[in-house]
């Protein structure tokens, strides 16, 4: 190669790189892989090293990504680093090596954390109050996304505990869990909107929407991995930290333990990666401390990275296959879905034979098309997903995929609704839709009405035995028993299952009538707010938008919902059927202390949180909802109440403090 070659190369490289950091930070997208990046950073700085052609804008200098122009900017008093990546244990024991020089000889040992695959955070907390929540951006400045941190339930607003120095800088990862994020991705594709690639880009492309109370309906998590203070003392370690931390109310990472050798790093990293799908968040690897803080000091850190800590990737899981077939699935929304069919292929310990294509434009941005190999992924309980085609350049591909025009269940004709990616079949008697109403409204997330799952529901409808989930209550033995596969004892179970369902709570019942944008956790929030389905019926779009994490969106769904006069019908016979359109009160049947009283929560409550003064004021038979009205019986008010407390003064709310509700519910 000669030099000139090799400058085309750094180009290149640089290019590629510069393209996946921007797409990375600006837009929480993944255009290449951990290890793709890695491998092209690593190939990129041996050619430039080697022909001596660093420059200062190469992404080998400085740490990829731009915060994004729609925050406001903050600059990190300690710039926050990334970690440099090992992907066998022979690097890391490398590792180690560099440590022990570093430190000469000096003792030491480690602090080895499950590294959870998020996006970093840092939190700034001033006498003990939240005052600054920040994206990395570009490891010198990042985003202020102060707003959208607030309304992380694991994030306090307010530290607890009785060391609380003037500045507290904590570092930590804000995540999804992968049930959560199926929850929403599922949600997402029914109705028609671009689907997240994984939990850790829908973190990232949360946190930086604009509006927080979306942000507040989505199920962000948060743990703390770092605390910075100011004078700290040289006894100080990693472990000693996080108990500081979890001390002053912030959850931190669980899966760690200290290790004496790098034998032992090692041991229990062999341990995690066998475990690694069993929990309910989504891994990449580990990350490894030299526990002591002085010795942090002491190591330093490259432009880039710290030399006291290092993270070590699990394998991807991934394999390739063949597309033998793209079929179309009918959703309860109507979306349709294009869907490949494939050669079945081992994954993660699973066959898999399918692969959710989402829609025409990821196909097209892959290049996607029948025949094709594929690599396939599979992360934790995630749907398998088609990363990239093996063979792009290939001849003899065949034409690339179009969707139809005709919905492939009942020949209606697809209509493409505004600013949405999916086609959508709007026949509300296209069977498959019938179909997965039915199905969603036994969900065990639902009514859970146990053995009515898809085979037995594809039976009832077909038979004509049902048409809608109100139906299903009018079944008997008798109706089921001619069917197949049906004896007299499934039936009967069957029929038990149905009647049971009818005391499952009102939170429940609501997410089960599958109003599109109402998930679980809306709800639950909805059935809270509102105490039964009268008074969510009768509720004004600006009513509802007035509940936690109630956008507009959602609530003019809600208000489109109940204007179907067939709803009505559904709701009223299942009325009938008795099935729960109330929240029931906890605990006791008698009177219960705050029956009848409406709460409005503000400011910051000096022990519980927000949610949890809800929950206490829920339980005792009160009712909590979002906005001051005359209708309030009171004001629950902390430090920093703002507009609300003016307006309680203004209606004469009575205002009470934390400890005065404490007193009425003791
Ligand atoms: S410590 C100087 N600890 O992984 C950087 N990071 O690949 C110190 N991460 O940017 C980071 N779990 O966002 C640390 N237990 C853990 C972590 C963790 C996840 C993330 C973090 C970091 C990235 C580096």
């Amino acid at each position: 190669m000669t030099k000139e070659q090799a400058y085309e190369k750094i180009l290149t490289l640089r290019q590629e790189l510069d393209k996946a950091n921007d797409a990375y930070y600006g837009n929480a997208e993944s255009l290449i892989s951990d290890f793709e990046y890695d491998s092209k950073l690593e190939k990129l700085l041996e050619l430039e090293l080697h022909w001596d052609l660093q420059e200062p804008d190469s992404p080998t200098v400085r740490i990829g990504g731009k915060p994004s122009k729609e925050f406001p900017n903050v600059v990190h008093p300690v710039p926050m680093l990334s970690l440099s990546n090992t992907y066998n244990l022979d690097e890391l024991r490398d590792f180690d090596r560099r440590v022990l020089q570093g430190l000469e000889n000096a003792e030491y040992s480690y602090s080895a954390e499950l590294k959870y695959d998020g996006m970093a955070i840092r939190l700034r907390y001033e006498n003990g109050k939240l005052v600054l929540g920040a994206t990395r951006g570009d490891g010198q400045k990042g985003d202020d996304i102060t707003a959208n941190i607030r309304t992380v339930d694991d994030i306090p607003l307010r530290l607890r505990g009785d060391f609380i120095p003037e500045v507290v800088e904590v570092r930590g990862e804000a995540y999804m869990e992968i049930a959560a994020f199926d929850e929403m991705n599922q949600m997402r594709e029914e109705e028609g909107q671009a689907v997240f690639a994984n939990p850790r880009n829908a973190t990232a492309g949360t946190l930086k929407l604009q509006d927080p109370k979306i942000v507040a309906g989505r199920p962000i998590r948060f743990f703390a991995y770092d605390l910075l203070l100011e004078n700290s003392d040289t006894e100080l370690t990693q472990t000693k930290k996080l108990e500081l931390l979890t001390n002053m109310g912030l959850p931190v990472c669980e899966i760690r333990s200290e290790c004496a050798t790098i034998d032992e790093v090692c041991d229990l990293i062999e341990q995690w990666d066998l475990k690694k799908h069993s929990y309910p968040f989504e891994t990449d690897g580990a990350v490894i401390k030299v526990n002591q803080e002085r010795y942090r000091d002491l190591l330093g850190a490259t432009s880039k990275a710290p030399r006291w800590a290092i993270a070590y990737k699990f394998e991807a899981e991934q394999a390739i296959t063949q597309i033998l077939e793209i079929t179309l699935q009918v959703g309860r929304l109507g979306t349709v879905t294009p869907v490949a069919e494939l050669e079945p292929v081992q994954l993660a310990g699973t066959t898999v034979k399918r692969a959710s294509l989402h829609n025409e434009d990821e196909i097209r941005r892959k290049d996607i098309r029948v025949g094709d190999r594929v690599v396939v992924e599979k992360a934790g309980e995630i749907i398998p997903q088609v990363v990239s085609v093996v063979n792009p350049d290939a001849e003899n591909r065949s034409e690339p995929f179009t969707m139809p025009d005709k919905c492939p269940a009942c020949g209606s004709e697809l209509v493409r609704m505004d600013g949405e990616v999916a086609l959508r079949c709007i026949n509300p008697s296209c069977p498959p839709q019938v179909r997965s109403r039915i199905e969603h409204f036994a969900s065990r997330d639902a009514l859970d009405i146990d053995g009515l799952g898809e085979a037995v529901v594809s039976q009832l409808v077909e038979n004509g035995l049902i048409k809608t989930y109100a139906d299903l209550y009018d079944l008997n033995a008798e109706d089921l028993i001619p069917l197949e596969r049906m004896a007299e004892k499934s039936a009967n179970n069957l029929i038990e299952a149905i009647q049971k369902s009818k005391k499952q709570p009102f939170e429940r019942v609501l997410y089960a009538l599958g109003l599109r944008f109402v998930g679980n956790k809306v709800a639950k929030d909805l059935a809270k707010a509102f105490g039964s389905i009268d008074a969510l019926m009768q509720a004004s779009e600006e009513e509802l938008t007035q509940t936690d994490s109630i956008g507009p969106r959602i609530a003019s769904s809600v208000s489109l919902f109940f204007d179907e006069e067939k709803n009505i019908t559904l709701i009223n016979r299942l009325k009938e059927h008795g099935l729960q359109f109330e929240m029931i009160k906890d605990e006791t049947d008698g009177p219960q202390k705050l029956d009848g009283l409406t709460f409005v929560i503000t400011g910051t409550l000096p022990g519980l949180k927000r949610k949890e003064a809800a929950d206490l004021i829920e339980k005792n038979g009160g009712k909590v909802t979002g906005s001051v009205s005359k209708n309030t019986s009171y004001l629950l008010a902390g430090e920093e109440a703002g507009s609300k407390l003016d307006k309680a003064r203004k209606l004469n709310v009575p205002i009470i403090s934390e400890e005065e509700l404490l007193d009425m519910i003791s």
